[in-house]
């Protein structure tokens, strides 16, 4: 056994999303979603369950808030709801939207938990899907207008505002997938919206800055998953090299080096002529902080079968899976280093950054990382996940020796504080390090919650 220590001031954190946690779907002045659309339409969520009440953190904020500062996190990233603050995506203010956020914040900063606010986790406002959604550019304009507001109304209490949680799953599960809300399979109107995601973080970012009193951080959260070949074969290498482009470099390259890998495919080109506009990836090119949320890796080869990518996803046997995802720890160490290789130590390109733009290397963080457990309460109301210990000790492990191998990583935040509900899966699939009884809403801290809590405390842990 021996003990790892983390950097002096390294963030330990915990995320969550608005309409995953939040219920009261309909209460106060609160617009309709497309996560509320969907969720309510039969047959697109496992047992047909919906985020309409889910865990009432909206009616439960200040308990949350107080057992999160029980349990010494000191840091916490949410989501605000589009719909509860504009609830036609544009136009009118809602008061009552307003007061519950600032609720939320003044009780995080009373326990001296530091907000990191996230403007979209996926509940775009109906009225703007109504209008064509990201497929649109317009759309970019409005979520720019909501960045504004926020920054208006909360920007006093914040250092940190991320845009975005993963466009990628945004753009792709959303719209051509249909495994998420709006639920179209539509290749050209993903790959429409996954521009106009990013334009519109380079649009906000401005918004931002220009709003603020005080300097605030920009950042994005992607979903990034290190792709792996199946075989050594020169076409599963394409494959994989393939699958990193649409999955990864789609994201990297145009917030890290105004580059966009799409003109690389002659199908997508063909698919999505003139969408990206002179100016366009000058705009995205602004970042100070970029969250990675890593949950698992790729594994493909390459397969005729599937039109347009040509690649098919292999499962390696006799390696462990959670209920959703191949565990692969060392799979976060190969994604920070590469990051910090092909993206913050080559020179960036001309013209030169200023500093202050956001145009430097941005600081760089774990914004989210967990396992779904199917935990339940012992005969003593204990919950003893081991197994969320095991793959948290062997994750975080990873970040060390990342941190060792020189990539300078800031943070880590555990997906999620409290157990919740898991998009198109419903409630089946626990990720908390609070166990919720979803009948009753009563919270319990399960052994994973402790151990995180004393991870903190110490800033390392044993291995
Ligand atoms: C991520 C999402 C988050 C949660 C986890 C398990 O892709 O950002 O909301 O669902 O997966």
């Amino acid at each position: 056994m021996a003990q790892i220590t983390f950097p002096k001031g390294f963030v330990w954190g915990t995320a969550s999303s608005a309409y995953q946690i939040e219920g009261a779907w309909n209460e106060d002045g609160k617009g309709v979603s497309i996560w509320d659309t969907f969720a309510h339409t039969p047959g697109k969520i496992v047992n047909d369950e919906t985020g309409d009440g889910s865990i009432d953190h909206y009616h439960r904020c200040k308990e949350d808030a107080a057992l999160m500062a029980e349990l010494g996190l000191k840091h916490y990233r949410f989501s605000t709801a589009w719909t509860r603050i504009l609830p036609a995506g544009a136009g009118p203010v809602n008061p009552k939207g307003i007061a519950f956020y600032d609720r939320l914040l003044d009780t995080l900063l009373k326990h001296k938990i530091e907000p990191y606010l996230c403007l979209f986790h996926w509940d775009l406002p109906q009225a703007l899907q109504d209008k064509g959604g990201w497929p649109k550019r317009e759309t970019a304009y409005a979520f720019a207008d909501y960045a504004r507001v926020v920054t208006k109304h909360f920007g006093d209490r914040l250092n940190v505002i991320f845009t975005h949680n993963e466009p990628w799953v945004a753009a792709f599960v959303g719209h051509f997938l249909a495994m998420h809300a709006p639920g179209t399979r539509d290749l050209g109107a993903a790959l429409r919206a996954a521009h106009h995601i990013l334009l519109s973080h380079g649009l906000a970012a401005e918004a931002i800055r220009a709003e603020a009193k005080k300097p605030l951080k920009i950042g994005i959260t992607l979903n990034l998953n290190p792709v792996y070949p199946a075989t050594e074969s020169k076409k599963d290498a394409e494959a994989a090299d393939r699958v990193d482009a649409i999955m990864n470099r789609i994201q990297l390259d145009p917030l890290l080096k105004g580059t966009t890998p799409i003109e690389e495919f002659k199908i997508i080109k063909a698919l999505v002529g003139g969408l990206v506009q002179p100016g366009d990836l000058e705009k995205i090119r602004t970042l100070d902080l970029l969250g990675v949320n890593y949950y698992s890796r790729a594994v493909m080869k390459h397969s005729a079968k599937v039109p347009v990518v040509n690649v098919e996803q292999v499962h390696p046997e006799g390696n462990e899976y959670s209920g959703m995802w191949e565990i692969f720890p060392e799979g976060l160490h190969a994604l920070l280093t590469r990051i910090q290789k092909d993206y913050f130590l080559p020179s960036p390109p001309a013209p030169l950054p200023k500093t202050g733009e956001g145009r430097q290397a941005p600081e760089l963080m774990i914004t989210e990382n967990g396992i779904p457990v199917p935990d339940g309460l012992d005969a003593d109301g204990r919950v003893r996940d081991e197994r969320r210990i095991r793959y948290l000790k062997n994750h975080i492990y990873q970040v060390y020796r990342a941190i060792q191998d020189g990539v300078p990583v800031k943070g880590y935040f555990h997906w999620s504080f409290m157990d919740n509900f898991e998009w198109a899966l419903g409630y089946g699939q626990r990720f908390g390090l609070v166990y919720v009884d979803f009948q009753t809403q009563k919270r319990t801290v399960k052994d994973s919650g402790r151990w995180f809590a004393e991870v903190i405390r110490a800033n390392g842990f044993e291995i």
